[in-house]
């Protein structure tokens, strides 16, 4: 029951037009409405699918240690640029603004631990090592705010804008709403950083400068420090683009995966999105695809421009139903983790569960602000040594749901250091230090919210 194409087309290119989007962008937007509209599913036949070989992932307590104050490690720091996503919405959270900002522990937040993470590096390695931040337009303006981003590269900038896309009405494919809204656009996910470096000159401007190696991660993951050793075997092993993989929990059977392509012969990123359901159970076998992607890249910026400099690249689009003021809106996406597949001399590393520390929802928030957790000598964000690498599991009720109601739920954080696992259903305030030990359930049946002083 769609439109003609061409239609569609001259509504979005209009839109996108007004908006002052480059030409690249709306070029690879509208390449990826046609393939929604000609009805491809994105899904991944499973017989391309071959598995990696142990040996083709890395181990990272393989690799020789190094010393960043040695005069080689010191040569490739000078070439080197830190990235942090910092666009994404955290709608799962209830968010308005950059998660970034929210408090995690002795009154600093995501970015102060980040600068502090930086702070400590230069000062170690020193290294001027650039950091950016890769801001969407719902984020901007509260991340150039904070203080301490605005001059944190001299002359080179430390924030930039992702591209934005119009939200697609389910039924018709067109843009919605006028596009002055906030809401009749998004963010295109974070496969949009390789477009985003590119249109805003950016990329040419590290280059210039004679920067060559990005380390990027999630703005909201505390554990992705920059790590020497993996930028040495990068170069060591002439890379072009290298993803840190950790084993697969329970907890993590949805996570994206990295195989080798039959048909292309290239390691490639599946996410759950592109498994067919017939395939579902051996996507989630742990015993076939042991370790899952963490988002946290290396890559070599001189590969990215000379492959975009062939056209966009081609990552797998993620097609995510939402509902915007009423209406069932599309928003096509795509992960930077995608990018692997455009390489030729690709890798994949093995790193502690230590180095992947998200922060999806609120349960995952108490356990970043608890004593479960600890500021390491690097400024990482990890696990207390008691916890013998095991993360306490919290699983809040919906009342926790959004941050506002979580934060009134929970103004005193709980001890977690001893928790194997907390449950709690129904809304209990947590108003009084509390130890939690071992396995606890903790369940108030009313409707109005109780202390948890009140449960005994
Ligand atoms: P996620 O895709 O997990 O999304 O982002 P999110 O922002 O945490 O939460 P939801 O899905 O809206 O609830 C992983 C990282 O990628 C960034 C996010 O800021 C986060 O650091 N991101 C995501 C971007 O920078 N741009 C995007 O378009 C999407």
């Amino acid at each position: 029951a769609h439109l003609p194409f061409e239609e569609i087309e001259k509504s979005i290119s209009a839109r996108m037009k007004a908006a002052g989007l480059h030409a690249i962008v709306l070029d690879d937007f509208l390449a990826k409405v046609r393939r929604v509209h000609a009805g491809e599913t994105g899904l991944i036949d499973f017989a391309e699918i071959k598995d990696l070989k142990r040996e083709e992932i890395f181990d990272l307590h393989t690799i020789p240690s190094v010393d960043i104050n040695d005069a080689d490690m010191k040569g490739m720091l000078e070439k080197t640029v830190i990235i942090k996503l910092n666009g994404g919405l955290g709608t799962s959270m209830g968010l308005a603004g950059p998660k970034t900002l929210l408090p995690v522990r002795d009154g600093m937040n995501f970015l102060d631990i980040i600068l502090k993470q930086l702070q400590i590096l230069r000062k170690k390695s020193g290294a001027n090592i650039p950091l950016l931040f890769m801001n969407s337009f719902n984020t901007d303006e509260a991340t150039r705010k904070h203080k301490g981003i605005a001059k944190l590269n001299g002359d080179v900038p430390s924030t930039f804008v992702q591209n934005r896309v119009p939200r697609l009405d389910a039924t018709t494919l067109l843009p919605i709403g006028d596009g002055t809204d906030g809401e009749d656009w998004c963010p295109p996910g974070h496969g949009d950083i390789f477009p985003a470096l590119q249109v805003s000159g950016l990329l040419d401007q590290l280059l210039s400068r004679g920067i060559r190696y990005a380390f990027l991660s999630n703005g909201d993951n505390l554990g992705a420090t920059f790590h020497p050793g993996i930028l040495a075997e990068f170069v060591r092993r002439d890379l072009q683009f290298l993803s840190e993989v950790t084993p697969k929990t329970a907890a993590d059977i949805k996570g994206g995966v990295l195989f080798r392509h039959a048909k292309t012969g290239r390691i490639q990123l599946l996410e759950t999105a592109q498994v067919p359901p017939a395939n579902k159970m051996d996507f989630e076998n742990t015993q076939r695809f042991a370790d899952f992607n963490i988002n946290n890249l290396w890559i070599d910026l001189i590969a990215l421009k000379e492959r975009m400099s062939e056209g966009p690249l081609d990552l797998s689009l993620i097609v995510n139903p939402k509902e915007t003021r009423g209406t069932k809106v599309l928003q096509l996406e795509c992960a930077m983790g995608a990018g692997i597949g455009q390489f030729a001399r690709t890798g994949v590393v093995r790193v502690p569960r230590s180095r992947f520390a998200p922060v999806k929802n609120c349960s995952d928030l108490l356990v970043r602000r608890s004593d479960a957790c600890m500021i390491d000598d690097d400024g990482a964000l990890v696990l207390h040594p008691d916890r013998k690498g095991e993360e306490p599991v919290v699983v809040l009720d919906d009342n926790y749901k959004k941050i506002d109601d979580f934060e009134h739920l929970v103004p005193v954080v709980p001890s977690l250091l001893k928790c194997r696992r907390l449950s709690v259903k129904g809304a209990v305030i947590f108003d009084v230090p509390a130890d939690i030990e071992g396995d606890v359930a903790l369940e108030n049946p009313l409707p109005t919210a109780v202390s948890i002083t009140r449960l005994g």
